[in-house]
């Protein structure tokens, strides 16, 4: 007897075609992100595309545009069919078509374009949407003028259990247009944009953030465990969590469902839950969720996600001006595993935007939401240059200072790199002490004023430490809301990147000290 019906379905960009038999249904669909209008990864990494079918069922997977290509055909286990294509060269339009062996049962995505995919995660500063920028009209006219750079949106959803695929999907893979640009991520959009003028070949972007959110909600139990956080309950909290706040959340829905998609990066903009939350901790739990998405995307994509694949983050910015607190700052250094800098030996392969120097003190959307995207995006993409791309001569660091010299009297601050200096009185600080580094309660913090000393070196001068004490260490830009826009004290030749702050113990009985 004769198929008597073939329906399709279209639901929250999951396609599910069936056709009902006599004897058995069949079925055939893609898992929730595979649309048409999307970006699957490039060579030299290949594509996996996965769906659901009838068990037992054979799946293969054809690609037609500029090359053709067909797989073995996949047995559906599980309920899973997956492939892995043979890696293409950034181009496109293709179309990819899922067909079920022995059956007419077929899906076609269409308008694929294989090129860079990048996730971008974190909380609300990533979030931030492109229509809150400044001069977001002027951006939003550009987003048609990219059209091989396509946005993706997962929903914002929970679990308590680890899931295979996306509850939802906020945002199916589209052709950018002004009214989906202006809803999608700002940082995202911006890194995607910047990058694709770099690039020039397709850049995907999988936007999967949410306000408000700690790094253990995005966090693995195997990463929580690392930083001794796994057994950390509400109970232990000092206060009450709120759903999305709690272990493993969005990692569950929001990012494990994504491990089998190939990728090239991911940049991340997050921190500021932390200033409020296991702050301490932040030295370790960011570095551990970093290690354990490349883990987890590498094993995931069955092995096509590179293992130690680059990640970029935002510094955070600014929250309160005029505040003495030192969450910001303390969030800032455990950023770089308490090393000041990225790339290092605990953190290879990422890259940082600093942007403590982008405070916005009118931000409709409250201090902590600075609408200066652009520039942080912009930093993000000379990190990405130099460590995701290996481009070389791409100045993406900031000064750091690579020897601290101290005869009592001031210190000498030398720099990997020549220094712009605006004379500050307190940009910079050091510890006095009676006793012997380590900075400790009984010590005090003094502002020292900079000078240039030549191209590379700065003095701090004048200290005034009561007459006993001893300088053992130095710190700058260590406040919430170090300087105005872009008025930092140091920044490298020609005011173009920010020196990162740092905090360094030194000089003990006047020896030298080497970072
Ligand atoms: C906004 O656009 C104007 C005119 O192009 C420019 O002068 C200004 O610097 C821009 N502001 C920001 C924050 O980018
Ligand atoms: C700091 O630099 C100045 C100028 O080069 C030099 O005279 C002084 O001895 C230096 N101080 C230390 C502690 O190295």
């Amino acid at each position: 007897m004769a198929r008597l019906l073939v329906l399709a379905l279209t639901l929250c960009g999951v396609f599910t075609l069936a056709a009902f038999t006599d004897t058995f249904v069949e079925s055939l669909s893609f898992a929730s992100y595979f649309s048409d209008h999307m970006v699957l990864q490039k060579s030299p990494e290949s594509a996996v595309l996965w769906g659901y079918g009838r068990e037992g069922r054979l799946v293969t997977v054809s690609l037609s545009g500029p090359v053709h290509q067909k797989t073995s055909p996949a047995t559906v286990t599980g309920g899973v069919w997956q492939v892995t294509l043979e890696p293409v060269e950034a181009g496109g339009p293709y179309s990819v078509t899922a067909s079920v062996q022995g059956s007419v049962l077929a899906l076609t995505l269409t308008d694929v374009l294989f090129g860079d995919v990048w996730l971008c995660g974190g909380q609300s500063n990533m979030a931030f949407k492109t229509d809150q920028i400044f001069n977001a009209s002027e951006e939003l006219a550009l987003a048609q003028t990219y059209p091989h750079v396509r946005p993706f949106m997962a929903s914002l959803k929970m679990s308590n259990t680890e899931l295979i695929d996306l509850i939802q999907v906020q945002l199916p893979w589209t052709v950018p247009t002004a009214g989906s640009v202006a809803e999608f991520s700002a940082v995202c959009w911006l890194f995607g944009r910047y990058m694709h003028d770099i690039l020039k070949y397709p850049v995907g972007l999988v936007e999967s953030c949410w306000g408000g959110t700690p790094v253990e909600a995005w966090s693995s139990a195997r990463a929580l465990e690392k930083c001794g956080l796994q057994q950390s309950t509400d109970g232990t909290s000092s206060r009450k969590k709120n759903a999305w706040e709690r272990n493993s959340v969005l990692w569950n829905s929001m990012i494990h469902p994504l491990l089998k998609m190939t990728i090239k990066g991911a940049i991340w903009y997050q921190g500021e839950s932390n200033s409020m939350y296991h702050q301490d901790e932040y030295k370790c739990s960011f570095p551990a969720m970093v290690d354990d998405w490349r883990t987890a995307f590498h094993e995931g994509s069955g092995g096509q996600t590179a293992s130690d694949f680059p990640f970029g983050f935002v510094q955070l910015s600014t929250f309160q001006k005029g505040s003495t607190g030192d969450a910001f700052p303390n969030i800032r250094w455990h950023q770089t595993a308490d090393m000041g800098y990225v790339p290092n030996p605990l953190m290879p392969r990422t890259f940082m935007a600093v942007a403590m120097d982008l405070p916005d003190e009118t931000s409709p959307f409250g201090t902590i939401h600075p609408r200066y995207k652009r520039d942080v995006a912009h930093r993000l993409t000379l990190g990405a240059r130099a460590v995701a791309y290996n481009e070389k001569n791409v100045h993406f660091q900031g000064p750091f200072p690579k020897e601290i010299l101290s005869s009592g009297r001031h210190v000498n601050i030398t720099y990997d790199q020549t220094v712009s200096v605006t004379r500050s009185i307190n940009a910079f600080e050091v510890c006095c002490s009676g006793i012997q580094a380590p900075c400790g309660p009984q010590s005090l913090w003094v502002p020292a004023p900079v000078k240039q000393l030549s191209p590379t070196t700065v003095q701090l001068c004048s200290i005034f430490c009561p007459i006993a004490d001893k300088v053992v260490a130095v710190r700058y830009a260590w406040r919430d809301w170090p300087c105005d826009f872009k008025a930092c004290s140091i920044y490298s030749a020609g005011g173009l990147l920010p020196a990162p702050p740092f905090l360094s113990e030194c000089c003990p009985g006047n020896q030298n000290h080497t970072l």
